[in-house]
């Protein structure tokens, strides 16, 4: 397969397409199982490359993993687990950011645990200290090795009091994966509450963890002594509706989206409606469009759950390159996610970077020397380009404007968007896009 697309723009996307289980809940799902005594199942799994990443990775400390891309099934067996090869461990630096959330499962089933160097998107610095400071307070102790971290708990695992700076998911997840199976009690102030959690928290209680969240997203876990295995369907990738709403926006376009759930695109739908889009909320699905006439410039501002949410800004943002008048967006949750940015001004859209915080969110960025405010101008017609795919969700907004685009695009790099976007060139090709 090829690593790049040519694009022939200027060709509203119209058709169905379906969404299956999101990204950043099935990878930590799959985490999950490492906790049971017995296997588990987990349904509604796309086919994309972190699917793969976790497989290889529970598959090298001895868990059995089945699946079924047709089905979505797979089955993850983790009776008998073992510790892993560091040398084999290493081999998946840099491929993506989940395995420092099976330190927590691996600690309390196998006592030890090695991670390799992380990865993921260069969105922004992505530091892991949230998710030493908590597994060193649990009784965790951790190493920097050669070839990743190695951790160890030689007095066990016993339950925190912990408030976090700032509600990150991904600490949120590692204290709940710890917390489940240590001693005694642990709480979490100031926790991230986003729909993939809560999707977690339901598959961890129907292993047997005791689990409750206040309205104040403050969460209590009573540690239990033994999990067992799950069956969980997973709830849809809403990054990818997203991602797929805007493209019909972009494009002038009318896309039904089967398997979309309105109740986790809550504030995308408002935004997409005060912009000018059109949406039907339907048995199984959403269906976007484009009814026509000119879109409205917004101010908008990404937040955690249930705020705009940072990984829909760059789909969208490429559709308010189309909208008549000045949209103002503030990033508050990544410092540096409007790199994506250069291509579209080379492609012809007006947009300005600010260091300043345009919008009035608490933000940790102000003053700090990160362009992480931009104000876009239009709407500007868009011409095709040659563009180098920066990270995932950057690389599907490029995709998203070589579409727009009048003209012939070269868009390369784009096996990075496989990492979340299921099937994406069949999807392309079913919506009557003109790519080779
Ligand atoms: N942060 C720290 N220290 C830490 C952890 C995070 O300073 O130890 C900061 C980050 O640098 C960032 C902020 O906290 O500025 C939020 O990061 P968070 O931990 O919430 O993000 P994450 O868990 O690494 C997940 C998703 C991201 C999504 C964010 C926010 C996964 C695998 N990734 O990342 O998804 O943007 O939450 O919702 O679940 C994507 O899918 O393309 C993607 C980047």
């Amino acid at each position: 397969m090829t690593d790049s697309i040519r694009v022939h723009g200027g060709v509203p996307l119209r058709g169905e397409i379906t969404v299956r289980g999101a990204k950043n809940f099935v990878s930590k799902a799959m985490v999950a199982a490492l906790l049971g005594s017995t296997p588990s199942t987990l349904r509604n799994v796309p086919d994309i490359r972190d699917v793969k990443v976790v497989s290889e990775l529970l598959r090298l400390h001895g868990a059995g993993v089945d699946y079924s891309v047709d089905s979505g099934e797979i089955r993850l067996d983790t009776t008998t687990l073992q510790s892993a090869d560091a040398l084999q461990i290493a081999t998946h630096a840099g491929s993506s950011r989940i395995p420092i959330l099976l330190c927590g499962p691996l600690l309390h089933r196998l006592g030890e645990a090695v991670i390799p160097d992380l990865g993921g998107c260069r969105i922004g610095d992505r530091p892991i200290n949230f998710h030493l400071e908590i597994l060193q307070k649990f009784g965790a102790e951790v190493e920097q090795g050669g070839d990743g971290l190695h951790l160890t708990a030689p007095n066990g695992l016993t339950g925190i009091a912990h408030t976090l700076s700032y509600p990150s998911v991904g600490a949120t997840e590692q204290l709940l994966l710890t917390a489940v199976l240590a001693k005694g009690i642990t709480t979490l102030d100031n926790a991230a509450v986003e729909p993939e959690i809560k999707d977690l928290i339901d598959t961890l209680q129907k292993m047997g963890a005791i689990i409750s969240v206040d309205t104040d997203r403050s969460i209590t876990i009573e540690g239990v002594k033994e999990l067992r295995g799950y069956d969980h369907t997973a709830l849809a990738d809403r990054i990818e509706v997203g991602s797929w709403a805007s493209a019909a926006l972009a494009t002038r376009g009318d896309i039904t989206i089967h398997g979309a759930q309105q109740r986790t695109m809550g504030m995308f739908l408002n935004v997409f409606r005060k912009v000018g889009g059109e949406f039907d909320v339907q048995q199984d699905g959403i269906r976007f469009w484009h009814p026509g006439g000119d879109l409205n410039a917004i101010p908008l501002q990404t937040d955690v759950h249930p705020g705009f949410m940072t990984d829909w800004q760059q789909p969208l943002v490429v559709a308010l390159t189309q909208a008549k008048g000045l949209s103002i967006v503030h990033e508050t949750v990544y410092e540096n996610r409007f790199g994506f940015t250069d291509a579209l001004v080379a492609m012809g859209a007006e947009v300005q970077l600010y260091r300043e915080c345009l919008g009035d969110k608490k933000c940790r960025f102000g003053q700090r020397n990160f362009r992480h405010s931009a104000v876009i101008s239009g709407p500007t017609p868009l011409h095709a380009a040659d563009i180098e795919v920066p990270d995932l969700r950057g690389g599907f907004s490029h995709l998203i404007a070589a579409l727009a685009a009048q003209g012939t695009s070269t868009v390369s790099g784009i096996g990075i968007i496989d990492r979340g976007y299921e099937a994406f060139r069949h999807k392309l090709t079913a919506l009557g896009a003109a790519v080779e």
